[in-house]
């Protein structure tokens, strides 16, 4: 069913189409001024604009322009008398999908309507495919860790359960959430995204219920929200261990029932949504702190899914590493780069923190950055990200395989004779940069068997 707003100043008119639209089964909203036309249209509810050429106050060519600015995938239809035809052959010009003629045909304005919307079904779906095509990732990797997400992924797409990703920041959870929905048979409907974790509590429930017009200070006018907007399809709720207890439990409503006001209203509307939520916060750990409801946590975790950080997929990294060089090569640019040797071996051993994300963004960076047809293990240290880390995970690996009081002893010990040595073995002024006392020292330098250096 789709919403259409006819916009003509004739009472005639607006009834006739809202008899007629209506026996089509559209919903009809029918109004009679521009400005009307605008503040509904705001609301974002309307599909499909009919709109006379010739009305009072805003001129219908006005109204048109601040459509196709503002809502550019909304198509409109003007109607015109036979004395102001030419303003219609402008509408088109300036982009109105079609015009009718008064007075109306019926078979006619049946006809365009259908069109208008059938062209925006198809640039809708032109839209999510070039997006698809343009910023989507595909699932790359092979080894143990993709594979057990990827039968995951199968098994469960398909099926209604709801769904938990659990894994890492920049893992893949919402590649993760997308390539569900997809191969799900709601595939056709909207996926819908929620970050809990960006919108500030007091909007999370407009966010995600709507309201209506004059519900709080701010609303002025009616809104969907994410729940009704996902209707059909899937709603996906981002960083759900960042709700607030208060929305939790709102939410937790809404999934045993499907139901839920809009905020300002009484009316109850049912929602037919698939809810598939990710978190990279320790879930269990949330619960004991009191911070994550449990019965929350069983509703969204029927069927648990954890994305394995890239260290503990690591066989993963040259496929990847090929596949982002492929996607941020320089057009034109041939032959592709490639990484050396050594230098492919120092990013295995890199923890990559921030995941496939820090992946990405660095070899987006290198390609940018760096000119090397080869590019070397020097470049590599200069462009990853965090140097930080980097320079950390460096300092640490002499210390991995010890037990933390040897790991301390150690440190201890590399850091005295340091010490010692910037300051010419002199003990006092040791002592007095390390904050001890020169017996205190003393015993340090004992108990580590370090020969002073006289
Ligand atoms: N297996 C993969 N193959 C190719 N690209 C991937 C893969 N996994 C993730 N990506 C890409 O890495 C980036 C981060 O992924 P995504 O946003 O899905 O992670 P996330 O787990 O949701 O992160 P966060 O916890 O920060 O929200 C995206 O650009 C995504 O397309
Ligand atoms: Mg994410």
């Amino acid at each position: 069913m789709s919403t259409i707003l006819v916009v003509d100043d004739e009472k005639g008119i607006r009834e006739v189409l809202q008899d007629v639209l209506g026996d089509e089964g559209h919903r009809v909203i029918a109004v009679e001024d521009g400005f009307r036309a605008l503040e509904i249209l705001e609301e974002g509810i309307a599909d499909l604009v009919i709109l006379d050429v010739w009305l009072p106050n805003m001129g219908g060519i006005d109204v048109l322009k601040r459509i196709r600015e503002r809502w550019p995938e909304i198509e409109v239809v003007v109607i015109s008398g036979h004395a102001n035809i030419n303003m219609a052959v402008q509408a088109v010009k300036i982009g109105a999908f079609d015009f009718l003629e008064k007075p109306l045909s019926l078979e006619k304005t049946i006809t365009v309507v259908e069109n208008a919307l059938k062209m925006e079904e198809l640039k809708r779906e032109n839209r999510s495919l070039k997006q698809s095509l343009l910023f989507e990732d595909e699932m790359i990797g092979s080894g143990a860790g993709m594979k057990a997400v990827r039968e995951l992924i199968e098994q469960s797409a398909d099926s209604e359960a709801r769904i938990l990703i659990l894994g890492e920041n920049g893992t893949g959870k919402e590649l993760v959430a997308r390539e569900i929905h997809r191969r799900s048979s709601r595939a056709q409907a909207p996926f819908v995204e929620v970050n809990c974790a960006s919108i500030p509590e007091t909007l999370i429930e407009s966010e995600l219920f709507g309201h209506e017009k004059g519900a709080f200070t701010d609303a002025h006018a009616r809104r969907k929200g994410k729940f009704e907007l996902a209707h059909g399809g899937t709603l996906f709720l981002d960083e759900i261990a960042d709700m607030s207890l208060n929305t939790q439990a709102k939410v937790l409503r809404v999934l045993q029932e499907m139901k839920f006001e809009r905020i300002g209203s009484e009316k109850s509307i049912s929602v037919d949504v698939r809810v598939i939520a990710a978190t990279n916060k320790n879930i269990q750990e949330e619960i004991r702190a009191g911070r994550f409801r449990e019965d929350l946590y069983f509703r969204i975790n029927v069927i648990p899914i954890h994305v394995p950080p890239l260290r503990e997929r690591i066989d993963d990294l040259p496929a990847l590493i090929e596949y982002f060089m492929g996607k941020f090569n320089r057009s034109g640019e041939a032959p592709q780069r490639q990484f050396s040797a050594d230098s492919l071996q120092l990013l295995r051993t890199y923890s990559w923190p921030g995941n496939i994300r820090e992946l990405k963004n660095f070899v987006e960076r290198i390609n940018i950055m760096s000119e090397e047809t080869v590019i070397s293990a020097d470049s590599v240290r200069r462009f990853l990200t965090s140097r930080t880390d980097w320079e950390k995970d460096e300092l640490l690996k002499g210390f991995e395989s010890m037990k933390l009081n040897e790991a301390k002893d150690e440190f201890e010990r590399e850091f005295l004779v340091k010490k010692l040595d910037e300051n010419e073995q002199n003990i006092t002024r040791t002592s007095r940069a390390l904050g001890i006392t020169p017996s205190h020292l003393h015993n340090k330098i004992k108990k580590h068997g370090i020969e002073i250096k006289k």
